[in-house]
């Protein structure tokens, strides 16, 4: 039952049951979901297999960074789990993020890879403290072109960045952004927001959301009420 919705739901929760309860008020017809690091530390693999038997897609949002074999080792894991998809952080370098391209088609698995190029909570100040002084917004094109030369499908990125990179990496790259607010919506604790409309004009071919949609009173009346911002009505 696979979606051509961009819309992907943050299941941001700390069990499996609450993770479950949410899904099970969304429709896997119409969105994906996304799984990140303190749901899956605390569910292991058993929330992939539940919400892959409910019909969902998943974005396993591990961000690993490792050495090449081990990352490539994890990814795999991800993909043989049935993940759609799965990221790696672009600052673990080119032969990291090939040799995680490598091991999918070694072993025919299409689950899309994508990396982070520079978290949005870094700043310029906190980059130099690691060591790196190029301008933020030049780092993130710098990974954002490596994340493509290594033969990935797309990066994790800010809605601000995305015309940015599909100028750079072209359009069929995956541009997925987090920090979507629908006009309906609070900010919470976002800074730079964009609404899902907006952000899919500036070049994002995928929405991650979470609040918005997870919070709601009904979820799937707000799921309904993106859609039709998306579809301009
Ligand atoms: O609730 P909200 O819509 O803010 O959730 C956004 C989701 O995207 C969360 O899972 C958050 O961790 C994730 N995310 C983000 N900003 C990033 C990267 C990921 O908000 N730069």
């Amino acid at each position: 039952m696979a979606t051509d919705s961009p819309l992907i739901i943050a299941l941001d929760y700390p069990s499996l049951d609450a993770a479950l309860c949410m899904a099970d008020q969304l429709d896997p017809a119409r969105c994906r979901v996304k799984v990140g690091k303190e749901l899956f530390t605390r569910s292991g693999p058993a929330v992939l297999e539940a919400l892959h038997g409910r019909g969902f897609e998943v974005f396993l949002d591990l961000k690993f960074h490792d050495i090449p074999n081990t990352v490539a080792s994890a990814v795999q894991a991800a993909a043989e789990q049935g993940v759609w998809m799965v990221n790696v952080h672009a600052c673990g370098g080119q032969k990291m993020m090939e040799a995680a391209v490598q091991r999918l088609d070694q072993h025919g698995l299409a689950t899309h890879l994508i990396a982070v190029t520079v978290l949005t909570s870094m700043q310029a100040d906190d980059l130099a403290s690691v060591g790196v002084n190029t301008p933020l917004a030049e780092h993130v094109e710098r990974l954002a072109l490596l994340t493509k030369q290594s033969g990935l499908h797309g990066v994790v990125c800010s809605a601000q960045e995305s015309a940015q990179i599909k100028a750079l990496c072209g359009e069929a790259f995956l541009k997925v952004t987090p920090g979507i607010r629908p006009s309906f919506a609070a900010a919470n604790d976002q800074q730079r927001i964009m609404t899902p409309f907006d952000a899919m004009q500036a070049g994002s071919t995928h929405l991650v959301i979470g609040r918005p949609v997870t919070q709601a009173v009904d979820p799937m009346v707000a799921l309904e009420a993106i859609e039709a911002e998306l579809s301009g009505s």
